[in-house]
């Protein structure tokens, strides 16, 4: 069967992926109408769902608010709009033009449709674009919006693409929420009745909400149940907008900007929107996880197929107190556990001393580095590990050279205050003078130092967001913004094709799928209590995959919480992502050393599972029970599970968890213990972790095929 096909007689569209099926077609009205999203179907019976509407119940009724494929304000339609246009003449409105299609097959395995459409009065046209794969049930949709006249006119609202679901008893909505340090809080809430807005208005992706949602019926769990769900590839303000309407419907439309934010249309400009990709699975959270993991794996990541090295940084065993000395004698430390790539963080620059100087003076500080960096690069490449620097390339602290200089470089209004956040500025990134400005010192520092890795840090959010003396700057720069930064990556990673880039935003504040196609891995939070992130890695790991999840092991009593866990327990919450050493080692006891040495080899001797492997959460982080997840190799020859206790509490019994993924029939040997388990125990009737007693208490097994 065709990946996309369409009905002549009924003019239905047939999307079909390996599982699922999606079917739209034009109304008589001209409006593109949504059919379905769910399991396969064929043609034929995909048409069979595109009944007529029902008449409209009442002259308060317009066409119903969930179930076009993108809602636009105009005619008898009151819900959200995922289009709004200001004309020339300060009207608005839009009217569906059905004006062809196009069919394309960009790559083998690959199909796109595209519809067109044109505004009736005024010549705006709107395509809407559709990505199908043979390897993936996740659907790319964006928009494409292009005035064709001779007069500028606004979008007020330009969504990327409405989803809708079909109607159900009842749903449930999952999102994250959160804030600096507790990022990536799951919550799973019965879709109240009207519009929920899940947004950021802090012009990036954000700590306070993760641009993507799932919707259920109420009772899909981890392995059950219809999980309809969607991501936008975005890194600035954003916005969805779910819907449970009076009818009994749900549905979401998303894209960028937050309410009131514009976007320009001048004579002959177009306007693509970022995708809004979207997944629907009937095998539950789970499985929903574990297709948004391949997808972002598959499609998403530049080198997802590589093996991330394990890291050391710098942060918080130094703070800002960085110097060629400290930092070689942290390195041959680290080099002696196993680590594999050395990062410096803040601090190595200008007069960077503390969080109120320096920043934007990207030259080594002449006191801490007489001879620049290239001395400790070589230090730390004759080590064998890979060099990485910390750099915040959008931000300048007022005191520094380049705020003295360029004192009209950063965002603001003339008149206001420039509200400082971390005793910092944000630089106007829209400026095309500010961006290859950025360019060019980082593109030099890489090639100058030999720098084989960047975090890229964002440690504000926007405020007094101008662009003075433009005429529509203030408006363009939420968008201008964004895709100058992603220019600036795309920049420099084509200069320098061995450069990995981990994105920071103060932790999580800048981590979609829109970063992640010009990024490798991700700084998930600045809290590294090894318990707090095993609920942060959670919810991150609904849509994010293990192969960007970058993870400390730091020191204790933790920094931010003050608790303190063993340095197992802390490893094996680190090693469950992209394995890292933040503490400082001149500090580390000889047996702790030796200790982590060995957990890296271990972790070394597994990362190809939690990397590139399939994850499984056997048990959540929240409750009485130990947390357990598993990572399994595609194939079904060997997995890992990992499981963390908290204080355990005398008599609260400990039910075994069922291992997944495994070959049916097949035995596993525990590659510690030389224990052999069948997998029809393992899978059936479930496996113990074997758990010390007391608090805190961890383990990782793996287990490889034994026949
Ligand atoms: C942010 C990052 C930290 C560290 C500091 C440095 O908070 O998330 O990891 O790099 O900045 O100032």
């Amino acid at each position: 069967m065709p990946m996309i096909s369409r009905a002549p007689d009924t003019g239905v569209w047939l999307l079909s992926t390996p599982r699922t099926s999606y079917a739209l077609r034009v109304d008589d009205t001209g409006a593109p109408c949504h059919l379905a999203w769910g399991p396969r179907l064929t043609l034929r019976e995909a048409e069979e769902l595109a009944a007529p509407q029902p008449p409209v119940a009442s002259s308060f009724e317009g066409r119903p608010e969930v179930g076009e494929e993108l809602p636009v304000d105009g005619g008898t339609r009151y819900g959200p709009p995922s289009l709004q246009v200001r004309y020339p003449d300060g009207s608005r409105a839009f009217e569906w033009q059905h004006t062809g299609h196009r069919l394309l097959q960009p790559a083998p395995g690959v199909a796109v449709l595209v519809l067109l459409f044109r505004d009736r009065l005024h010549p705006l046209h709107v395509a809407l674009h559709y990505t199908v794969r043979d390897d993936t049930d996740v659907i790319e949709r964006h928009t494409v919006l292009r005035n064709a006249g001779d007069r500028p006119l606004s979008l007020l609202r330009a969504d990327s693409a409405a989803w809708s679901l079909p109607p159900l008893p009842g749903y449930r909505l999952s999102h994250v929420t959160g804030q600096w340090s507790a990022e990536n809080q799951l919550r799973r809430d019965p879709l109240p009745h009207g519009e929920t807005v899940l947004t950021s208005r802090r012009g990036i992706t954000s700590h306070h909400a993760s641009p993507w949602v799932m919707l259920d019926d109420g009772e899909a769990d981890e392995e059950h149940g219809r999980v309809w769900s969607a991501a936008l590839a975005w890194s600035g303000s954003w916005r969805i907008t779910v819907q449970r309407t009076p009818g009994g419907r749900a549905g979401f439309t998303g894209g960028t900007g937050h309410e009131g934010t514009v976007v320009p249309l001048a004579p002959g400009e177009e306007h693509t929107t970022p995708v809004f990709a979207g997944l629907f699975t009937d095998q539950g959270f789970g499985a929903a996880s574990r297709a948004w993991h391949r997808y972002v794996r598959d499609h998403v990541l530049p080198h997802a197929d590589e093996t991330a090295p394990v890291l050391y940084n710098s942060w918080e065993a130094t703070g800002f107190d960085v110097d060629e000395t400290g930092q070689k004698a942290l390195a041959e430390r680290a080099a002696a556990l196993g680590v594999e790539l050395y990062v410096v963080d803040d601090g190595w620059f200008g007069a960077r001393r503390d969080d109120r100087a320096g920043l934007g003076d990207w030259t080594p500080s002449p006191d801490r580095f007489p001879d620049g960096l290239e001395p400790l690069a070589d230090t730390v490449h004759r080590l064998g590990m890979r060099f990485g620097l910390w750099v915040e390339p959008e931000m300048v602290n007022p005191d520094s050279d380049l705020y003295r200089a360029h004192p009209d470089w950063v965002l603001h209004i003339p008149g206001r205050t420039r509200s400082e956040l971390r005793n910092q500025l944000v630089l106007n990134f829209a400026r095309d003078d500010v961006a290859d400005w950025a360019y060019g010192w980082l593109t030099r520092t890489v090639a100058d130092n030999g720098i084989d890795f960047l975090k890229w840090d964002m440690n504000r959010s926007l405020s007094e967001a101008g662009w003075p003396g433009t005429a529509d700057g203030h408006d363009r720069l939420w968008t201008r913004y964004v895709t100058n930064l992603y220019g600036v990556l795309d920049r420099l990673r084509d200069d320098h094709p061995g450069l990995r880039v981990e994105t920071c935003g103060g932790g999580g504040g800048r981590i979609d799928l829109g970063i992640l196609r010009r990024t490798d891995q991700a700084w998930v939070s600045d809290n590294t209590d090894a318990v707090d992130r095993l609920v942060i890695q959670h919810g991150f790991g609904q849509v994010f995959p293990a192969r960007v999840m970058s993870a400390w092991v730091t020191d204790v009593p933790n920094q931010l919480t003050a608790r303190t866990v063993p340095l197992r327990f802390r490893f094996h919450t680190a090693m469950s992502g992209l394995l890292g050493i933040g503490g400082d080692l001149t500090r580390w006891p000889e047996e702790e050393l030796a200790e982590a040495a060995e957990l890296v080899a271990a972790y070394k001797q597994v990362r190809h599972l939690v990397q590139h492997g399939d994850l499984y959460r056997l048990s959540g982080p929240h409750g009485e029970q130990p947390t357990v997840v598993q990572y399994t190799a595609p194939d079904g020859s060997e997995t890992l599970v990992l499981a963390w206790r908290r204080g355990p509490r005398h008599g609260v019994p400990q039910p075994p968890v069922r291992l997944r993924g495994l070959t049916p029939g097949a035995r596993y040997r525990d590659t510690r213990t030389g224990q052999v388990h069948h997998a029809t125990v393992l899978a059936g009737y479930g496996y113990l972790p074997d758990l010390e007693p007391g608090d805190w208490a961890s383990t990782a097994v793996h287990l490889v095929r034994a026949d």
